[in-house]
């Protein structure tokens, strides 16, 4: 079945939905905020409500944009998001604990000597970044009622009925058997999960139900996590290349193939898709705070917004020995320290808003650069290319600063809305299964490549300097 389809990608801060046409391409867009909440001791949490809302005004602005009607939806979701829900009503019992809450740490560490068994069953370090720690969390704390699982499976059954989630999302949760992609029930009895009734395993791309929720009925075909979906968009569908996406924090994930791979580098191994049942894997590291760090600093006054990176940071040559580690959410991989806290060192009476913005730059992609090396070693061969998308990449100052650490070329597309735009491709194959992945997605196309312009010495000092300041995070 051809057609336009509605492809929505529910994020941390907002929910971004396009109508897109096989031919014609974007016909229609809308955008709705969330705000989620950050409170003391690295609580973070978003109203249910809001979320959901969010999926329908965005997805009703963009398909009244567009004026047509759609075949078929596809729909990406923020990954390691939980909430208990009640499957009966479908009304939330809890708020949603977003992935950027550290409230399970202790739970977490009494799990520290299994950390090395559930690193082999699901190919995820033991963290609160991902799921299962957080809905362990509700289940001891909060509530026993209800079911308790990813904000996907919530929104799809309020949107359609159905009980799924995804195995690019399940593989999310520290919950699923890698190798198998059926959920451990060892992974579940360490949890003390055992016994929860948990969503069916889909592929990323197939027929889950109907909806209403915008009007017309609707066919939900896609269903993915949101860094999966852009890794799609970008047609990184082999291994050794890699994609990173600038959005509330940065992830870059390199495909690694038909089979999983557990490297010793410290980045999460996990599902990349599963389509017409064949699953693909890759390896993903995180920077836990990327715009959500540049929002700080706008926050703080220091620049009115993402906008201001370029022209303030431009305004002088360098850091002016300023160096920024942006870990205000703690260091995921490949050092796994979420407790640890940032930090601002080398500050004088001389520095200026322009240092700090520069440092911000530095402090980001040095993050990224190191989990791009990660990846590299984990692969056993250097990488190919670095295809990036998400809005921070529309600072040249950012990017250029990506390309000089990274000593390789960054390649921006020139597809603002890279994950929506995976979505849109697993809708379309989920309505018609002969069409090929090839055929479903967007052409690939830089908008720039920037490539390094300092020399390789200068970039491994910053990187030496980045890392020196790492190990000295009080904490470290
Ligand atoms: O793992 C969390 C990440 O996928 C969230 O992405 O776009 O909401 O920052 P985003």
């Amino acid at each position: 079945m051809t057609g336009p389809v509605l492809a929505v990608d529910q994020g941390t801060s907002g929910t971004k939905a396009l109508v897109v046409c096989p031919e014609r391409g974007v016909l229609g867009s809308g955008y709705a905020e969330v705000r989620p909440r950050h409170r003391p001791g690295g609580l973070v949490e978003a109203d249910p409500g809001e979320l959901y809302d969010s999926v329908l005004a965005a997805g009703r602005r963009a398909l009244a944009e567009a004026g047509t009607d759609v075949v078929a939806l596809g729909l990406a979701n923020q990954g390691e998001t939980v909430l208990a829900w009640d499957p009966a009503t479908g009304r939330p019992l809890t708020d949603a604990l977003v992935w950027q809450d550290r409230r399970a740490e202790p739970l977490c560490a009494e799990l520290d000597e299994h950390a090395p068994e559930l690193r082999q069953l699901t190919g995820l370090p033991l963290d609160p970044y991902f799921a299962a720690p957080k809905m362990a969390w509700i289940r001891r704390h909060l509530t026993r009622e209800g079911v308790v699982t990813t904000s996907d499976a919530w929104l799809v059954h309020r949107l359609t009925g159905a009980f799924v989630t995804d195995a690019a999302t399940a593989g999310r949760t520290q919950l699923l058997d890698l190798d198998h992609v059926r959920w451990s029930p060892r992974a579940l009895d360490l949890y003390g999960l055992a016994g929860e009734r948990l969503p069916e395993i889909t592929d990323v791309a197939q027929p889950i139900g109907t909806t209403r929720a915008f009007g017309p009925e609707i066919p939900l075909t896609g269903l993915i996590v949101d860094q999966q979906a852009a890794l799609l968009a970008q047609r990184l569908t082999a291994p050794g290349a890699a994609k990173c996406t600038y959005g509330t924090g940065a992830f870059l994930l390199a495909h690694t193939g038909e089979r999983p791979r557990r490297g010793g580098s410290g980045l999460a191994s996990c599902v990349a898709w599963r389509l017409a049942g064949t699953t693909s894997y890759c390896l993903d590291g995180q920077v836990y705070t990327a715009a959500s760090a540049v929002r700080w600093l706008a926050d703080l006054g220091v620049i009115g917004s993402a906008a201001d990176l370029d022209p303030v940071g431009g305004a002088v040559p360098d850091s002016g020995g300023v160096t920024f580690v942006p870990a205000l959410a703690g260091l995921a991989a490949p050092w796994w320290r979420g407790e640890l806290r940032g930090s601002l060192t080398g500050l004088g009476l001389d520095t200026t808003a322009g240092h700090l913005v520069r440092a911000l730059c530095e402090g980001v992609a040095a993050q990224v650069a190191e989990l791009a090396d990660a990846a590299a070693a984990d692969l056993g061969t250097p990488l190919t290319t670095l295809r990036v998308d998400g809005g921070l990449t529309r600072s040249a100052l950012l990017m250029q600063t990506q390309a000089d650490l990274l000593q390789r070329p960054v390649e921006v597309s020139a597809l603002p809305d890279a994950t929506a735009l995976g979505a849109a491709a697993l809708a379309r194959l989920g309505t018609d299964p002969a069409l090929g992945a090839d055929e479903a997605l967007p052409p690939w196309q830089p908008a720039a490549v920037y490539e390094p312009r300092i020399p390789a010495d200068r970039a491994a000092e910053h990187r030496a300097r980045f890392r020196a300041a790492v190990a000295a995070l009080p904490g470290s």
